[in-house]
């Protein structure tokens, strides 16, 4: 059986662990080559190591425009091109509005804004170039869908990134690249230990206390794992989403309807 990516190549930010290295095995499966671009070199390299079928790491940092470049070509060279971008790197931090540190914002919107916008433009004028144009997918939120006591700033990234999909969807379609995006609602994983320990500070709660809450009030009835997400990111870069433009899907059990 071929898979639904067959012959397709595709870069994956942030995919040394978590939902993307989840995406990474997944598109892998599908009969895609995979470039893992994560500031964790090494972690890049173990996951690319596990994955196998060609999959390869490199080293990118998204808050750096000098190694996006660098890793955009590096990734496009040992490809052969990239008809996929997934733009899956992000980072968390929580804290009540009067104790947000700007330090701590200007990280967050380098990362998970500017990453995201700048790895998709670097993306984007490849894509162009070649001429055959291609799927972006960028990393929203339910946390981009509306405000939170204590998590402000990722909120507002993730609601710029839903902003950034509408716009460089419109922009980019008459060259044949869909951008579209999807909003995960809570995901377990090692990303969603550092958010409990830090909801545990400033809530006053023991440790994995809000872990079970929040999975207790997800109306599927559990938390996300990473491979619950798969499926949309096949279908969003694949010729059955070619119609499919500027659009924010939740994958999120039923968290939030839009
Ligand atoms: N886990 C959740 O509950 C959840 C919910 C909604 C959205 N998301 C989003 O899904 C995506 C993946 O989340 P995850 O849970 O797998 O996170 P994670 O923290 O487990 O993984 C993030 C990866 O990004 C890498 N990274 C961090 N800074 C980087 C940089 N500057 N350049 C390149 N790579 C960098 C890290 O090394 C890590 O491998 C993120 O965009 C996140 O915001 C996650």
């Amino acid at each position: 059986m071929t898979g639904r990516l067959q012959g397709k190549t595709a870069l994956i930010t942030g995919a040394a662990r978590g939902i993307g290295k989840a995406f990474a095995e997944r598109y892998t499966r599908e009969g895609a080559r995979v470039a893992i671009g994560d500031i964790n070199d090494a972690r890049a390299g173990e996951a690319a190591a596990d994955i196998g079928g060609g999959c390869l790491a490199l080293r990118l940092d998204v808050s750096a425009q000098e190694s996006i470049d660098a890793g955009v070509a590096e990734a496009e060279d040992r490809l052969g091109g990239i008809d996929i971008l997934i733009n899956n790197a992000a980072i968390f931090d929580a804290a009540p509005i009067v104790e947000i540190e700007r330090a701590s914002f200007d990280r967050l919107f380098a990362i998970n804004v500017a990453g995201t916008l700048f790895t998709l433009q670097a993306v984007a004028r490849r894509m162009i170039a070649r001429g055959k144009g291609g799927k972006i997918i960028n990393m929203a939120s339910q946390a981009g869908r509306r405000g939170e006591a204590l998590v402000a700033v990722y909120c507002a990234t993730k609601a710029a990134v839903i902003s950034l999909t509408q716009s460089a969807g419109l922009d980019l379609i008459r060259h044949g690249i869909n951008v579209n995006a999807i909003a995960p609602g809570v995901v377990d994983g090692e990303h969603w230990d550092g958010v409990d320990a830090l909801f545990a500070k400033y809530e006053n709660r023991p440790k994995g206390e809000k872990k079970k809450l929040v999975g207790a009030a997800v109306p599927f009835g559990r938390m996300g794992n990473a491979e619950d997400l798969t499926g949309m990111a096949v279908f969003l870069a694949s010729a059955e989403a070619d119609y499919v433009v500027a659009q924010t899907y939740n994958v999120d059990g039923g968290n939030w309807m839009s």
